[in-house]
């Protein structure tokens, strides 16, 4: 297998799910008025503050101090899996190392994910079994840990590799029918391991009246694009999904294990794949995050410590996206030790921090901002007038002037826009940056004249009018406030060559 604005806290917090609002108020001391913060020192309390998770990957043996110490999150890594827990008729079995993990994860004030219940992979004594066999297995995994498990990883991995966008061709995906072959399973004629796995899980957590949230999780999705600049043609795949199920899928997993393979790199457009799925209204996590230390060609140290840094900021500049999981601790106890992915070094309880760590604990204690922290403003020099100012004489018999009082002008409501292009032969990406004036909007539009045969396919965090020629995109709800000086993004994706594109701005 291949495998800024400092958004202000209030903002942040009102996006956030039950559980991580609960966690915070449980594991984190919440600052009162006291003056500026001191920076947190654990990852943890660091990623409480700024609202969200930061959570890692365990298993019964490696049940270590550090593990409730440093992350406020915990998925087993392949304690809940079905060759793990489950009987060939979907009953459960030899779930002593998972319960261990959800009660350490409860004494430690932990959020918990299962992982998982619908996989091609690892799925044990339910290899080929049908979706009723599924299905009372998915019942009796979630009724198991009831509301004690915060996120379900319902269905995992579901497409297959090379960035083809194609659902997997091995069992349970076997089982999908594509009824009118219009070339997808969304159709209600259609048979699809996906929709019944996430209908069942819908119906047990309704019917047990539990908080857990039901997850898509997949790799190889995180950006839009992949390298060179391709659509990244499974995470489209899984946007689609999470679309047309909506009804039934609470949140979306990357599972963000970034390593040379050209699908897997760390792309420009990470924030912005992270930001259209949150836009369908789901959370957005990174659930299995580890980094190649060889990724920027740099075996060892800043690479990968900026690497880690571009994908926590990615999330954290996304009020949706609700937490961070590193896939294990230690770089020698991770699945892919040769490649040195994770945030330390050591084993067997005890750990160093690497670079990478105290990149991701500076990042997080940043908060959800995506400006820089202010800087000293500039200082205006003195202006020397190069005439000298003349006094007119004074008439006595003129009275004298009434001084009108001082009016400053009311600041006008103005934008400026910023375009940045990611292109490639046939498409492109574009993020437009739009910046408010001196005073604050509430409301903005941006018109941009398209060359033509360029097309717009996809846009994100705006309301787009027209597809080719002069296209007009506007605020969503969310973000049509921008203070003064502060800027906003939006994207938008399409096919042709979209070269010199002048974007107007317009405020109110
Ligand atoms: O526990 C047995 C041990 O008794 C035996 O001696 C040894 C011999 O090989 O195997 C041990 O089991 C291994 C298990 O990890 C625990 O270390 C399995 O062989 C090995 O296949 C298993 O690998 C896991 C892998 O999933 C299986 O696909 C990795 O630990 C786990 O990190 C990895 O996790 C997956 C996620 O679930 C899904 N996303 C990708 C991720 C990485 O592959």
């Amino acid at each position: 297998m291949n495998s800024g604005l400092r958004r202000r806290k209030n903002i942040a917090r009102t996006a956030l799910p039950t559980a991580v609002l609960l966690l915070i108020g449980s594991a984190v001391t919440v600052q009162s008025s006291a003056p500026a913060a001191a920076a947190e020192t654990t990852l943890r309390a660091a990623a409480a503050k700024a609202g969200l998770f930061f959570g890692v990957a365990a298993s019964p043996n490696r049940l270590y101090p550090i593990v409730g110490q440093e992350f406020n999150q915990l998925t087993p890594e392949n304690d809940m899996k079905p060759d793990r827990i489950a009987t060939s008729s979907g009953g459960l079995q030899n779930t002593s190392g998972a319960d261990t993990l959800v009660n350490h994860a409860q004494s430690n004030n932990m959020l918990v994910r299962g992982h998982t219940l619908v996989w091609h992979s690892q799925a044990g004594a339910l290899q080929g079994a049908s979706q009723a066999t599924l299905n009372n297995f998915i019942g009796n995994a979630i009724n198991r840990w009831g509301s004690r498990i915060a996120y379900w990883d319902v269905v995992n991995e579901a497409l297959e590799d090379n960035n083809t966008g194609r659902r997997r061709n091995q069992w349970p995906h076997t089982m999908n029918r594509d009824a009118n072959g219009d070339g997808d399973f969304f159709d209600s004629g259609d048979t699809d391991v996906i929709r019944d796995s996430f209908i069942r899980a819908r119906q047990v957590v309704q019917a047990g009246g539990l908080t857990t949230k039901l997850c898509i999780n997949d790799y190889d999705v995180d950006g839009l694009t992949v390298q060179g600049g391709t659509p990244n043609r499974k995470a489209d795949a899984l946007y689609d999904i999470v679309r047309n199920y909506r009804q039934y899928i609470d949140c979306v997993g990357f599972q963000a294990h970034f390593n040379d393979n050209p699908n897997s790199i760390i792309t420009n457009d990470l924030q912005a794949n992270i930001q259209r799925f949150a836009d369908l209204g789901v959370e957005v996590h990174i659930t299995e995050l580890d980094i190649d230390d060889d990724l920027s060609n740099n075996d060892i140290g800043t690479g990968q410590a900026e690497n880690y840094r571009k994908v926590v900021r990615a999330c954290l500049n996304v009020a949706q996206c609700t937490g961070i999981t590193v896939w294990g601790i230690s770089d020698s106890e991770s699945w892919r030790s040769s490649e040195r992915g994770l945030l330390f070094t050591g084993g067997n309880g005890s750990y160093q921090k690497k670079a990478a760590y105290h990149a991701v604990l500076d990042e997080l204690n940043k908060g959800r901002s995506s400006t820089p922290p202010p800087t000293t403003p500039p200082t205006t020099p003195p202006v020397t007038p190069s005439v000298p100012p003349t006094t007119p004489p004074v008439d006595p018999t003129t009275p004298p002037p009434t001084t009108p009082p001082p009016t400053t002008p009311p600041p006008t409501a103005g934008c400026s826009a910023t375009v940045s292009l990611d292109s490639w032969t046939g498409g492109f990406v574009a993020t437009v940056r739009v910046t408010a004036g001196t005073a604050s909007i509430s409301r903005w539009s941006v018109q941009l004249t398209l060359p033509s045969g360029a097309t717009v396919t996809n846009t994100w965090n705006a309301n787009r009018s027209g597809t080719s020629g002069t296209v007009q995109f506007s605020n969503v709800s969310y973000n049509g406030s921008v203070n003064g000086g502060q800027s906003t993004e939006f994207g938008f994706q399409g096919v042709g060559t979209a070269t010199g594109l002048t974007p107007v701005c317009t405020a109110a």
